[in-house]
This record gives structure tokens, sequence and C-alpha cells, in this order.
């Protein structure tokens, strides 16, 4: 099936479900791997197991529970996606993006996207969250490959602002206002599952990463060809490969994720409040 009669197709399956006149929120989160516990903090009205959805990516990675939370975060009306799908699960990369488009496609406007990543900037510990304030997408396939569809955007969407600015001052603002002490870089996505070499997170260190993790660049492309507000947020699990004394593993992502969910939750429903 083409990824626009998919669209179509998974979109009247999801306004079945949600009824014909539910309004969607504002606002989705998009959470990665071990930040599942986030969507605990969320007073649910509703859920969606994406099985439900016929043709809807599920995941079969470690941390991700796959469905959507309808409800509220700190008062405000948010949609949750409670774990992605990845390139690395075998999914072409339009079905990477599918979640994401629909919910832009019904009328979400601004996505937080998250992830777990391996930290690469000086001075990174695990457990720090770091704002996206830039990508680098030439290790993946682009999302927008393919024929374009001209009611989605433009064939060549300009990249100079993905992560949008007014958002991420939002987010500063909040990480400042709950005792935050916010990174900032450029997220490096690579097409996994293994995890880097030393030698490539050197590499990928002198081209400007901040940080390297499996998920979030390709989303950001194909929603801000959509014409969606984007903002990221990377929990940094781990230092990446070479940095730190032990070697990588899944467990070790989950854990740390899992241990700073609750100050990834605050750091969410600040910024959602002051979004207004
Ligand atoms: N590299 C890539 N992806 C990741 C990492 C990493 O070190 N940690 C969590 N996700």
């Amino acid at each position: 099936m083409d990824p626009q009669a998919k669209l179509e197709t998974v979109a009247s399956q999801f306004k079945e479900i949600i009824g014909h006149d539910a309004e969607l929120p504002h606002v989705a989160l998009v959470l990665g791997s071990g930040l599942g516990a986030l969507a605990e903090e969320v007073e649910a009205s509703m859920t969606i197991p994406f099985s439900d959805i016929e043709h809807f990516p599920v995941s079969s990675a470690p941390g991700h529970v796959g469905r959507f939370v309808l409800g509220k975060l700190g008062g405000v009306p948010i949609i949750v996606m409670q774990g992605r799908v990845h390139y690395y699960e075998g999914y072409d990369i339009p079905d990477v993006v599918l979640p994401m488009r629909l919910l832009a496609h019904l009328g979400v406007e601004t996505f937080i996207l998250t992830n777990a990543c391996g930290g690469i900037q000086d001075g990174m510990r695990p457990g720090d969250l770091m704002l996206i304030t830039d990508h680098i997408a030439s290790f993946i396939l682009s999302p927008l490959r393919g024929p374009n569809i001209d009611e989605w955007g433009v064939r060549f969407p300009d990249m100079t602002h993905v992560y949008d600015h007014k958002m991420q001052e939002t987010i500063r603002e909040a990480a400042k206002s709950v005792g935050i002490d916010l990174k900032e870089g450029v997220y490096l996505q690579v097409p996994g599952p293994a995890f880097e070499t030393p030698a490539e997170v050197r590499a990928y260190k002198i081209l400007g990463a901040d940080v390297a993790g499996m998920s979030t660049a390709a989303e950001a492309i194909a929603l801000h060809h959509f014409g969606a507000r984007v903002a990221g947020i990377s929990c940094v699990t781990n230092l990446a490969a070479g940095l730190g004394s032990r070697l990588l593993t899944s467990e070790e992502v989950n854990e740390v994720g899992e241990r700073v969910s609750h100050k990834f939750a605050e750091l969410i429903a600040e910024t959602l409040k002051r979004m207004g």
C-alpha cells in the first residue's frame, strides 16, 4: 500500500476508535526507550494499543509498550505515544514515521519528541537531559524519499529551523524553573541496532554531534515536512562507546531512562503549562 493510502486507512480507524467528533489535543509527546514510565504520570482518559489499528507499526524494541495515551499532564491535554518503532526493527522508513504523520494529519500541531541516546559532548553524564537544537541525519534514509505527496509538504523542504525556536526557549525556561540543568546540542541519528564503535563516536564528534541515537531525526524530518512544530529532548542514558569505562547494553539504557522519567515528566509538564 502506498504511504498516502496507508495514512488514510490508519486515520479512519483511529477516528472510529476515538469518536468522529472527538478533538485531539494540540500537543503530542513521543516517548523514547525507558521513558515509558512518564506516561504513568498522565491522567489518562483513553488508551489505544497500536495493535488495535490495522497496518500500524508495532514496536518490538525493549522499553516500548506500544500504545497511545490520551489525557492530561499537569492539567494540559496531551496525546502520548508510549513506544515508537525504529528503522532497525525492519520497518520501512515511511512506516517508521507513519504514527507522527497520522497525528499531524488529524490536527496535532506540536510534537515533543524524546529519546534515549549516548552522550558525546564533553562533560555529559548518564541521566542528563539535552534540548535538541539541530540534527545530523546524513547516515539514515530520508523519510521523504519517493514520490512527494504535495498535500503533506514540498519536495525540497528547507531544514534551517527543524526544531522550533520558540519551543526551545519555552523548554529552556521550564527547565530553569524546575531546577534541571538542561544541556543543549546536536542529535545524530544512526540506523542501529548496533551501538557505535569508538572510532565512529570520535568521527561523529568531529562532525559536530553532541549525542547519538536511533530514532528522532527521521521523525523530525517527516513532521517538519508536514508543517508541524517540533521540539526534541534527549535523555543521555550512557556515554557513547569508548567514552566511558563500561560496555553498552539496552538494559542500562532502559534503567537510566526509568530513573530520570520523573524528572523528565516534570520538565514536560512545566513546558506544557508555559505553552498555554
Ligand atoms: N548510541 C545510539 N543510540 C543509543 C545510545 C547510544 O549510545 N544509547 C541509547 N540509545
